[in-house]
């Protein structure tokens, strides 16, 4: 898919092809943005600690400018995808009030290899926002910086494939060069109506199983990969679950076989050591569900 985009500059498609690897035009973003309206998103409270194991394990990692110069090892080989985007928080008045928030210089200093914002089609500030990406490609561009726009969904906003594939078709017309959405029932319409690869997003915490079947689907739909975040770090394991997702992403290893994966790696992994004599056995029986499962309420309804 790159080869055909000849009109780009060799930066852009430089950077580009560090997200999707062009050798199977296949991507694995892990995300960790989450902190940039709803603050210290449970389990992703401590993101140096988060980051540290499953870095290796991305082709890029989907972060804020202040998480990545606190909590991301400057020696890393991992592209960084630069959220530029914010202005609301989860307990303001309006999420889709939106504005970039990160220079070019600052992204450059920073050495992203994309940029990231969001999109709130059919929202309140829909305007400023879509504005606001025509604006970001424009400058970004003079840069050869790729920009993935987000189609981010408010809690009055469907996720159908009808309103899905006019977000993304949207966000494509403006100049973004990878589009992030939500996977929904007939997929393969929204990609095949956008005129740029679709990365997915993982969603609230589901069972591995499942979260797993969406990584499956949307490779089938057509998405390039998906771009995860909840399902890989509030999983107990979040280092196999990377690699099980990583196995359909890159691997093509169907559902049964990247659980297999997963369960392997879980039995191999070194107990955790406990104090108050619960049994750390992987094999057992384990809640998917989150501590607090009220924590997540916001963002599962708004995002
Ligand atoms: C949300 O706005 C953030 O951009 C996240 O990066 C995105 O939702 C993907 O993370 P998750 O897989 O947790 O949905």
């Amino acid at each position: 898919m790159l080869e055909n985009r000849s009109n780009m500059d060799w930066g852009l498609k430089n950077r580009l092809s560090s997200i999707i690897k062009p050798q199977n035009n296949r991507a694995l973003m892990l995300a960790v943005d989450h902190g940039y309206f709803l603050g210290p998103t449970e389990k992703l409270e401590d993101p140096k600690k988060v980051i540290a194991p499953l870095l290796k394990h991305c082709d890029s990692l989907m972060v804020t400018r202040g998480v990545q110069r606190a909590s991301v090892p400057a020696t890393t080989g991992t592209p960084m995808v630069l959220r530029v985007s914010g202005g609301s928080s989860i307990i303001g008045e309006d999420l889709s009030q939106e504005d970039i928030t990160v220079s070019i210089e600052d992204a450059i200093r920073l050495n992203a290899s994309a940029l990231a914002m969001s999109i709130f089609v059919g929202s309140k500030y829909e305007y400023q926002t879509i504005v606001n990406l025509g604006k970001l490609v424009s400058e970004a561009e003079k840069y050869g910086l790729p920009v993935l726009a987000v189609t981010a969904v408010g809690k009055e906003l469907g996720k159908d494939a009808r309103y899905l594939s006019l977000a993304c078709r949207v966000a494509a017309e403006q100049g973004a060069h990878i589009v992030k959405t939500y996977y929904c029932d007939n997929f393969e319409k929204v990609v095949q109506s956008c005129p740029v690869p679709i990365i997915v997003a993982g969603g609230k915490k589901i069972p591995e199983r499942d979260a797993l079947q969406l990584t499956y689907n949307a490779i089938k739909g057509g998405a390039v990969g998906v771009d995860m975040g909840r399902n890989i770090w509030q999983s107990e394991h979040p280092v196999s679950m990377i690699r099980a997702v990583r196995a359909i992403v890159h691997n093509n290893q169907n559902v049964d076989q990247a659980f297999k994966l997963y369960k392997k790696l879980v039995s191999e992994e070194p107990r955790k050591k406990s104090n108050n004599n619960k049994s750390n056995n992987p094999n057992q029986k384990k809640s998917n569900k989150p501590n607090n499962p009220n924590q997540n309420k916001p963002h599962q309804n708004q995002k």
